[in-house]
């Protein structure tokens, strides 16, 4: 894909704060290494990234489609807020046919579906289409799609944010066939589309979505297991240096190494918290290190939550039963409030009135949700650190 004239496909040297907004392209630092990563992956098969909410996803795409190599083509969207798959093919159809009008061709056997139906206008679909005719016109979709991606020898990566909100909206709101159907569709789709790709993103676990589904309505497939997943990692002490510098020039403040490297602590290498310290920091007259500590604990309470902790809390509420919401509260109370390191054993043990096979479910449904991860050896802890402070602080540990 071409680069737009009026972006540098270089980092910038410097640039103002902008936490929680959109950021151009070459605003995106520290995530270079990773992005190549991500286009060697994509070569073959495509890709799940998986993070909490802010770690960065959506600005590593909007870097990715940046910097795709020669030979491929990315079509971004967001699919948060969408209702049904109806609408989610409506929206296809126009990203779709909006990147083959850039080859002066149309998605003729999309539309020729859609003449039958009696469907002329593309913004109608989502109210016109019934039944299982999303699952046609992708299908017809596709088809018009590898025709022409061959002709141009072009591969096409989809990127589709938020797909695990989608799901979720679809599983919450009484339409869970829908969901099992289109996760089906879609593998089906890049089994037999040799040049699709897509890169799919979300802020809670596949896993958890696709237990949900066999739990509650009996679904048995794998529809991920041709998706490399990656959980999207906090920036490396490089990366989180060079952020910082970026944005610290950009005030005209000196590069103190000090500073630099409390900030590098603090943030623990979460490029949104850099965001939002470096913003608040910057507007004290004299910005000091000693400031960073005290300037996070104020971002983390209320009133007001820049940081989404609460989150964190109301998550478990929407995602889990009323049981297991109440025991994920215990297990993420034992490892907040243990002096020592727990491994999963240890946590079992501290919770000897629970049996010790739902624990253990539950342990690995917060991990797969990021609120824990396990350390090399083995050992639970808080995936962010400041998130175990708040846990600490608003369950009164
Ligand atoms: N690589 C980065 N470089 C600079 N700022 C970043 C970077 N990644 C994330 N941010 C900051 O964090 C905010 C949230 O990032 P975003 O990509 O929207 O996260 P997610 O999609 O995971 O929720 C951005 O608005 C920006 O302030
Ligand atoms: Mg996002």
């Amino acid at each position: 894909m071409s680069i737009p004239e009026d972006v540098d496909p270089l980092p910038a040297r410097s640039m103002q704060p902008n936490p929680g907004g959109a950021l151009r392209p070459d605003h995106v630092l520290g995530r270079d290494q990773l992005i190549a990563d991500y286009w060697r992956t994509l070569q073959v098969q495509s890709l799940a990234l998986l993070a909490p909410r802010r770690i960065g996803k959506t600005s590593i795409m909007v870097r990715m489609e940046l910097l795709a190599p020669e030979g491929f083509v990315v079509v971004r969207r967001n699919l948060e807020g969408l209702e049904s798959t109806s609408e989610f093919a409506q929206v296809l159809l126009e990203d779709i046919e909006q990147l083959l009008s850039t080859w002066k061709t149309k998605a003729l056997r999309a539309r020729e579906f859609l003449a039958k139906l009696g469907v002329v206008e593309l913004h109608k679909i989502k109210l016109e289409l019934r039944g299982v005719g999303w699952k046609r016109l992708l299908e017809r979709l596709f088809d018009d799609l590898e025709e022409q991606l061959e002709q141009h020898d072009q591969t096409l990566v989809l990127m589709w944010d938020e797909v695990t909100l989608f799901i979720a909206q679809l599983i919450n709101s009484g339409q869970a066939g829908d969901a099992m159907l289109l996760l089906d569709v879609l593998r089906a789709i890049r089994q037999s589309h040799p040049r699709v790709r897509m890169v799919l993103t979300g802020s809670i676990g596949f896993g958890e979505l696709l237990r949900r589904l066999r739990r509650e309505h009996g679904y048995r497939n794998r529809p991920l297991n041709d998706v490399a997943q990656r959980s999207v990692p906090l920036l490396q002490a490089g990366g989180a240096e060079a952020l910082i510098c970026a944005l610290l020039r950009h005030a005209d403040q000196a590069l103190e190494p000090a500073f630099i490297n409390e900030l590098v602590q603090v943030s623990e290498g979460h490029p949104f918290v850099i965001q939002l310290l470096v913003d608040r920091v910057l507007q004290q007259l004299v910005p000091s290190r000693v400031d960073l500590r005290a300037c996070l604990a104020t971002l983390m309470t209320p009133p007001g939550d820049p940081l989404d902790l609460n989150h964190y809390l109301d998550r478990l509420e929407r995602e889990l039963d009323n049981q297991a919401a109440a025991l994920a509260r215990v297990v993420l109370d034992t490892v907040a409030a243990s002096p020592d390191s727990l491994d999963r054993a240890g946590v079992c043990a501290a919770l000897p009135g629970h049996p010790r096979d739902r624990v253990l479910a539950t342990i690995r449904i917060l991990e797969d949700d990021f609120y824990l991860r396990r350390n090399q050896h083995e050992q639970l802890e808080f995936m962010l650190q400041f998130v175990r402070r708040f846990w600490i602080a608003e369950r009164g540990l």
